[in-house]
């Protein structure tokens, strides 16, 4: 099972000079939340801003550069997203999809759901999330937080 987790404002912005544009805390707590003891795969930028690896948490850093080397129990770095992507469509486990722009790009035809937390306004980007029609989803669950909403997409 492929699962997007991601944050965007009304633009489908994402991300800042390397960072998140927003301060939201608990949007941070809510992706803990959800992707705690799950397996996760994030492009190599993404990772590389975490400074360490998340903890309780399976990481799969994607990079082309086949000399990149990260020695740790809980990460593995992998070149080619689409095998990984193709193994966790057809499996009970669960690969949760943390960005960034390109990586939820290849994610999204393989999204059986998405956590999406709607930040309220818009903010100055320089990285997206991909356009997506909401008509192929179904609103499992909508919970408002303070300056953002969480949208549980599932695929129909
Ligand atoms: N708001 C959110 O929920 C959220 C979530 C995640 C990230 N972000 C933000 O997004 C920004 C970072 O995202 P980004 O799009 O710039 O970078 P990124 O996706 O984290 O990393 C890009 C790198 O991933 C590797 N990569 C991507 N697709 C690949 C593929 N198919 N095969 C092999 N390698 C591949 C390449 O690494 P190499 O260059 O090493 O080859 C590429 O340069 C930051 O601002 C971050 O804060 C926001």
């Amino acid at each position: 099972m492929i699962t997007i987790v991601v944050a965007h404002d009304t633009r489908r912005g994402i991300g800042k000079d390397g960072w998140m544009p927003w301060d939201l805390p608990e949007d941070l707590k809510n992706f803990r939340k959800l992707t705690l003891h799950h397996d996760i795969v994030m492009g190599r930028v993404t990772f590389a801003a975490m400074k360490k690896p998340l903890s309780e948490r399976h990481t799969f850093v994607i990079t082309k550069n086949e000399s990149y080397t990260y020695q740790h129990k809980d990460v593995t770095v992998l070149h080619d997203l689409t095998s990984l992507l193709r193994e966790y469509k057809g499996s009970d486990r669960t690969l949760m999809v943390c960005g960034g722009a390109a990586v939820y790009a290849q994610a999204l035809p393989y999204a059986d759901d998405m956590w999406i937390s709607l930040v309220d306004g818009e903010y100055e980007a320089d990285t997206f999330f991909p356009p997506y029609d909401v008509q192929d989803f179904i609103i499992e669950s909508k919970e408002r937080k303070d300056g953002f909403t969480i949208i549980h997409y599932i695929r129909k």
